[in-house]
């Protein structure tokens, strides 16, 4: 069973991102899929929300530019069927390096693909950068599906369009002939705002069959929870942000897991 690989991105910051790749993240481990989160914020949110410290020189920074295997980069989150491969601050350095290199668009792609088979991987969740840099771009030439989220607020779809011609171009000129928009996650919905409901209608006019129907609710739990190293489940599991990302981890694996 091959590894489906999904690059959750969206080019605008604090929309849900990080928050919705650790616990979807951890959704899939509880579910007895083994899964691989690669954080390639140099940020590092990702990696510090499951509790693990920054490592400068443990990242993917070394590993990208020379296109090795990423086998010894791979960490176990302390959680059983999940690991990461951890960001650093150097990450942001290695998106000039990259610029020069042949080849730069599939660094990520080629250090990836023989970890799959290794830790028998049957996901892999990209967690990208608020940018439409090379890191993002790698991050999409490795993915077989795009993963958008969309904050519940007005403008929100404003960027989307962007980002999904990214997507065309990448497909069309042979750099990710397989990559497909897979999904649009509503994040931070308020059901208590007519404007949320207006933002999810509307994704839902031009993305009918991509638009989740899961919307994760804009809860204080989900915001709190990175600052103890814990996921939602570990946080509080009947709190409305658990119960959501587990609703929406099993729309995710009908749609993306073989
Ligand atoms: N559904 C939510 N409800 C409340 N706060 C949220 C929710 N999702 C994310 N957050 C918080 O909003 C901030 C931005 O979310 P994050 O996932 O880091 O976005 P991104 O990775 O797109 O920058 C973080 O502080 C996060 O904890
Ligand atoms: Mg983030």
């Amino acid at each position: 069973m091959p590894a489906s690989t999904l690059a959750i991105a969206n080019q605008k910051g604090g929309v849900g991102k990080t928050t919705t790749t650790v616990s979807i993240g951890s959704a899939f481990a509880s579910m007895g899929i083994p899964t691989l989160i690669v954080d390639m914020d140099p940020q590092a949110n990702a990696t510090s929300s499951l509790g693990l410290k920054k490592n400068p020189g443990y990242g993917l920074y070394e590993p990208l530019l020379s296109g090795k295997n990423l086998a010894n980069r791979v960490l176990s989150t302390g959680r059983q069927n999940l690991w990461i491969i951890p960001s650093e601050l150097d990450l942001a350095a290695a998106e000039f390096e990259l610029s020069h290199q042949k080849d730069y668009l599939i660094k990520l792609r080629k250090s990836l693909s023989s970890l799959k088979k290794d830790y028998g991987l049957r996901a892999i969740l990209i967690d990208c950068p608020p940018t439409l840099g090379l890191l993002s771009m790698n991050s999409l030439c490795s993915a077989d599906f795009l993963v958008v989220t969309l904050q519940s607020e007005y403008l929100a779809l404003e960027g989307l369009g962007q980002i999904v011609d990214v997507v065309k171009q990448l497909k069309n000129s042979g750099a990710n002939p397989e990559l497909t928009l897979g999904g649009i996650v509503m994040t931070m919905y308020d059901n208590r705002t007519q404007l949320s409901y207006e933002v999810w209608l509307e994704a839902l006019k031009h993305y009918p069959k991509e638009t989740f129907k899961t919307a994760i609710p804009r809860t204080v739990r989900l915001s709190e929870a990175p600052s103890f190293g814990k996921t939602i489940f570990e946080y509080d599991r009947k709190s409305p942000g658990a119960i959501a990302y587990l609703s929406l981890a099993k729309e995710m694996r009908k749609k993306f897991l073989h």
